[in-house]
């Protein structure tokens, strides 16, 4: 499918599908004015008639509308100008897309102007058209015999006026690279856990650096990790068969030897909780126990579609946690990278003990800025739900970036507290610290245990235990958090130029 940015007539555009605003009391945006006008005003009587009131998500299809070259013209609510949010334009463009998809229309026009979001910037409004109607196309049939049937839509553009080309061909060529990114990370989470191991995953990140100059990987196996002191990180694999990896993606789109920003993603590609098991129900929801380690690939990847001019470094901790008699066990005592030692009271949290020491590697790169992405836990979505993604950083400058991208992204996390008092429940009488704190703040505390890692550079943390993936009927990953990582790198390329 081919997105594409047009100017002209709206009356004279040839299309099998125009798409148009319409919103409560007869208002239409410019464009749906202009289609009007042509039509001699058939669109205000179809409104006036009553059959759509122009309320956020509404679809009306209009076969053969008079004036109009269009062979049909569908009407979209958009809503009162004070309800339109990102929220509600995004519903928008998902009923318009459900629309689409249904009538198996080879080519649509989206003719969407005038304020649609509060979002004043018209760029990202674009953007985000491009974004969440690309989302809507999203299908995973990689393990199904029966493959989906091809996708009928074949182009999808979108009418912009003269002067704003340029700037909706940015939002464009942005916009594609956020669908792509997140699509990747879906696809990688989706994957069943016997394909998608810690090797898969080095396999995959093999397979970006041949697809992109300015990516270079490196993959770290169970020696050399064991050679650099990694026996925090090791230690959650010992009961597997599948050896862990360190990948490492190395983007070079700055200058040369300026300073990278590092994204480090959790890559558990099976959680079980090992010797302190997991319950049996839903089990299978731990194989998204990488969707930390998806959304760095998925911002990686467009980052290098975009051509950023800064570096940017991905390293993924990719282990498989499973009980076994090699397995660790709860008392086990472990030295990381960093020469701290951990007691691991609960083999269930992981995930902080291989983060540790690829946060400690990543100290390597002298980084501007170093962000993780894990699904660390339970705890974060039972404070911030499936909403927001729990936010915890040593700098508060770095932490307002990340805020602010993820409402621009329309991905958004929530800040939590990294006090020094909730540091005390990690404390150990037999190591320099314990892996859990506790009930009491446990997604606080999992980010405190990280921070005794981080201490030499500016760091945040990211717990997207709750938004990586939808469970239910629609059971899925929802390619969470590319838009708000890729947002994040795309204003510090901004503000470095
Ligand atoms: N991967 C889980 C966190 C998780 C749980 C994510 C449920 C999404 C849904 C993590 O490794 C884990 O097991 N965390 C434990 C930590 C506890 C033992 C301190 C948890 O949250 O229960
Ligand atoms: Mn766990
Ligand atoms: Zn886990």
């Amino acid at each position: 499918m081919d997105f594409e940015i047009i100017n002209g007539d709206i009356a004279a555009l040839e299309t099998e599908c125009l798409v148009v605003a319409v919103a409560p009391e007869g208002q239409l945006s410019p464009a749906a004015s202009a289609a009007d006008s042509a039509s001699n005003g058939y669109l205000q009587e179809i409104l006036a008639g009553g059959d759509i009131s122009g309320k956020t998500a509404q679809t009306l299809l209009l076969h053969k509308v008079p004036g109009l070259t269009a062979r049909r013209v569908l009407l979209l609510g958009v809503g009162k100008e004070e309800e339109r949010n990102n929220r509600n334009y995004r519903k928008a463009i998902t009923a318009a897309m459900g629309v689409v998809k249904s009538t198996g229309i080879s080519h649509v026009i989206f003719a969407l102007d005038g304020v649609l979001t509060d979002d004043t910037d018209q760029y990202r409004q674009l953007r985000h058209l491009v974004e969440w109607s690309g989302q809507e196309l999203y299908l995973y049939d990689e393990t199904k015999s029966k493959k989906a049937d091809p996708l009928k839509l074949e182009k999808f553009s979108i009418l912009c006026a003269e002067e704003d080309t340029d700037l909706a061909e940015q939002a464009l060529l942005d916009g594609t690279a956020i669908v792509n990114g997140t699509s990747i990370a879906r696809d990688l989470g989706n994957l069943p856990p016997n394909i998608c191991t810690p090797t898969y995953l080095a396999e995959r990140a093999l397979e970006l650096e041949a697809e992109f100059e300015a990516l270079t990987t490196t993959i770290l196996d169970e020696d050399e990790m064991a050679e650099l002191g990694m026996h925090c990180l090791l230690s959650v694999g010992k009961g597997s068969e599948q050896p862990s990896k360190l990948v490492v993606m190395q983007y070079n789109g700055g200058v040369e030897g300026e300073a990278p920003h590092v994204l480090v993603g959790k890559g558990i590609t099976f959680d079980t909780g090992g010797i302190s098991l997991k319950p049996g129900d839903s089990m299978d929801e731990m194989k998204y126990d990488m969707c930390g380690a998806a959304s760095v690939f998925g911002a990686i990847n467009a980052v290098c579609e975009m051509a950023l001019p800064i570096n940017v470094v991905g390293i993924v901790a990719a282990a498989e946690n499973m009980p076994s008699g090699h397995a660790s066990k709860p008392g086990d005592i472990v030295t990381t990278m960093s020469g701290q030692t951990v007691e691991i009271l609960n083999t269930d949290a992981e995930g902080r003990l291989v983060l540790c020491d690829a946060l400690t590697y990543a100290g390597r790169f002298n980084p501007a800025s170093v962000v993780d992405i894990a699904t660390l836990t339970g705890a974060c979505i039972i404070a911030l739900g499936h909403q927001a993604s729990g936010l915890m950083s040593n700098d508060d400058q770095l932490a307002q970036q990340l805020l602010e991208a993820g409402v621009q992204a329309g991905d958004r996390a929530w800040q939590l507290p990294l006090w020094d008092e909730y540091q005390e429940q990690l404390d150990s009488n037999f190591a320099d610290m314990q892996n859990i704190g506790g009930r009491p703040a446990g997604s606080i505390t999992a980010a405190c245990f990280l921070s005794r890692f981080t201490k030499e550079y500016r760091w945040a943390h990211l717990d997207i235990a709750g938004v990586a993936w939808n469970s239910g009927k629609n059971k899925g990953a929802t390619g969470r958090c590319v838009p708000l990582l890729t947002q994040y790198l795309l204003n510090q390329s901004a503000t470095e130029e």
